[in-house]
């Protein structure tokens, strides 16, 4: 890509071109791929587009706030299918598992709405990662951007599929997306379900999800590549006088150019610090914060 202005100039007639007068369907996710995504299509068709945004309750704390405030000018549908995933992740603890019960879900809820919307095009943010990264197999990706190939529509529009995830930025800026969108880190698909270890509950949901929110306050001025909490098992504190049971949290940070290989930031200690007080006097059921200080290899940067 070369020049952003011409990029968007090109993809809005060729989205015209090829949707004509028909409509078209898209999942917003709240990432930048979707989000620049829709814009465009927004752009080329107006209101025949029907952006749709599946509130899984596996996201982070105030993101679908985030993207109603985004996307206000547009005709969003939310969907509240929290109920929907919780229940299809009961009991499931292998983390691919856990991916392809989020996937299939979010297939099967997705559907209904296309189907009610009587739409004829997908239109979906894939970029030329994902389209290489789903042909090595690494991982059963569940990215919004790695839909439904068992739908049936009259065509899949993928607007971004030759670009690289810092041309996709530069779009997002040319757009004028808030920065909460073009910067935004990035998330998985299956969300915060990876980043509890064993079965998804709405308790453990709510502690990470706001334990997340401190380690984001604290930590994005440092500049991270990725920074989160995550919800590993229990363990024993004392809060008080009396001996707790509670939550570990651990809180990951790291700098990465591309999520292949990741290094640990080296945070002050006393940012380390006010974070493990924080979290633990603010959520009074976590006994203990940890920080991972493991590199990409041997770990993985999201916990399962
Ligand atoms: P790992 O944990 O494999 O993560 O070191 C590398 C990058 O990929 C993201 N990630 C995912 N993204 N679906 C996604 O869309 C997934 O299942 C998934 N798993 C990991 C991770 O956040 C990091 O940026």
């Amino acid at each position: 890509m070369v020049n952003a202005e011409k990029f968007i100039e090109e993809a809005i007639v060729e989205i015209k071109r090829e949707i004509g007068t028909q409509r078209a369907i898209i999942a917003l996710s709240g990432g930048v791929d979707s989000s620049v995504c829709a814009t465009l299509a927004y752009q080329a068709l107006g209101d025949r587009l029907y952006p749709v945004y599946v509130d899984t309750g596996l996201m982070r704390k105030g993101e679908t706030e985030t993207i109603q405030k985004a996307f206000r000018y547009m005709p969003l549908t939310v969907i509240d299918a929290k109920a929907r995933f919780i229940n299809a992740l009961q009991g499931v603890l292998d983390p691919e598992d856990k991916r392809k019960a989020v996937g299939e879900t979010f297939i099967r809820v997705f559907e209904d709405v296309a189907r009610q919307k009587q739409v004829s095009y997908l239109v979906q943010g894939t970029i030329y990662p994902d389209i290489i990264e789903s042909e090595g197999e690494i991982k059963s990706h569940h990215n919004v951007g790695g839909l439904p190939s068992e739908m049936e529509f009259n065509g899949v529009v993928e607007p971004l599929k030759y670009l690289y995830k810092d041309e996709v930025r530069q779009l997002a800026r040319a757009l004028k997306l808030p920065p909460e969108v073009s910067e935004r880190m990035p998330f998985p698909g299956p969300g915060l379900a990876v980043r509890i270890i064993g079965e998804v509950t709405e308790e453990k949901l709510r502690v990470v999800g706001e334990a997340n929110a401190i380690v984001e306050q604290e930590i994005l001025s440092y500049n991270p590549w990725q920074t989160f909490a995550a919800l590993l098992e229990k363990g024993t504190g004392v809060k008080g006088d009396v001996r707790v049971h509670g939550w570990i949290i651990a809180v990951r940070a790291v700098q990465s150019r591309d999520g292949m290989t990741a290094s640990v930031l080296e945070l002050p200690y006393d940012v380390l610090r006010k974070i493990a007080s924080r979290i633990t006097s603010e959520l009074s059921d976590v006994a203990r914060v940890v920080y991972d200080i493991t590199p990409k290899p041997p770990a993985t940067i999201e916990f399962e």
